[in-house]
């Protein structure tokens, strides 16, 4: 877990949102007793400061990491300030760092989801485009304002809900109207998914 949050840190470059505590690296260091007096990167270490210099700033190492690296070795250091350890509150400062990663983790992920669901969206209006135009268009109009034989509601008028209920209706044969066997047929090969794109092309349309 701990390591799964170090490299999160390094992902985020997030050593900046915590006052009393940051992160410095190098990568592919060849000597351990060299280390101490080389300018790390990373936050507030910033390519500029050593381990000493930062030391001399008043910040203590509070873990780091070796790793073997193809051309010598990785080392991450974990510094934190004097006033953290002296207030004893390094656990929650700690569970702060944490929660905040979490969360950014996680708003990341929130929007991610979201760009998905909008792009299978807009790939299925571009498929209901096509199978509305040459299916349905016909009698129930170019944007789904024609109550088709003088029966239906208008298709643009209906929530995705009724829509979804008027067609499975269809399908089991739950309507009672005189017209129902006209629609029927074409109730029976739309699937769950097909109703979904036909409902987003033609809000997409009558928005305009
Ligand atoms: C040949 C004409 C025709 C075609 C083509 C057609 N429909 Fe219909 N549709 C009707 C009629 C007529 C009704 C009303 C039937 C009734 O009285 O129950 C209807 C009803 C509906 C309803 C229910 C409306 C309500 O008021 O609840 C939906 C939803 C619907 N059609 C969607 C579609 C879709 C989507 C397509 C294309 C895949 C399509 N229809 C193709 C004639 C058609």
């Amino acid at each position: 877990m701990k390591k799964a949050i170090l490299s999160t840190i390094i992902l985020l470059g997030s050593s900046s949102l915590f006052a009393d505590t940051t992160m410095c690296f190098k990568e592919n260091h060849q000597s351990m007793s060299t280390i101490e007096n080389t300018a790390l990167d990373g936050g507030l270490c910033n390519g500029k400061f050593t381990v000493n210099d930062m030391k001399a700033k008043g910040w203590n190492v509070d873990d780091i990491k070796i790793s073997q690296s193809p051309n010598g070795m990785n080392f991450i250091y974990i510094l934190k300030t004097a006033t953290t350890e002296v207030s004893s509150n390094f656990t929650g400062n700690q569970a702060q760092m944490e929660a905040n990663i979490l969360a950014k983790l996680e708003k990341k992920k929130v929007a991610e989801e979201k760009a998905k669901v909008e792009k299978e969206l807009k790939d299925a209006t571009i498929l209901a485009q096509e199978l509305y135009t040459t299916k349905c268009q016909t009698c129930h109009g170019t944007n789904g304002e024609k109550r088709a034989y003088n029966t239906s509601r208008p298709l643009k008028d209906l929530s995705l809900e009724d829509m979804q209920e008027s067609i499975k209706n269809y399908k089991v044969g739950n309507v009672n109207s005189m017209n129902a066997n006209i629609m029927t047929p074409y109730a029976n090969f739309l699937d769950h998914n097909e109703i979904k794109g036909i409902h987003a092309y033609l809000k997409s349309i009558n928005n305009k």
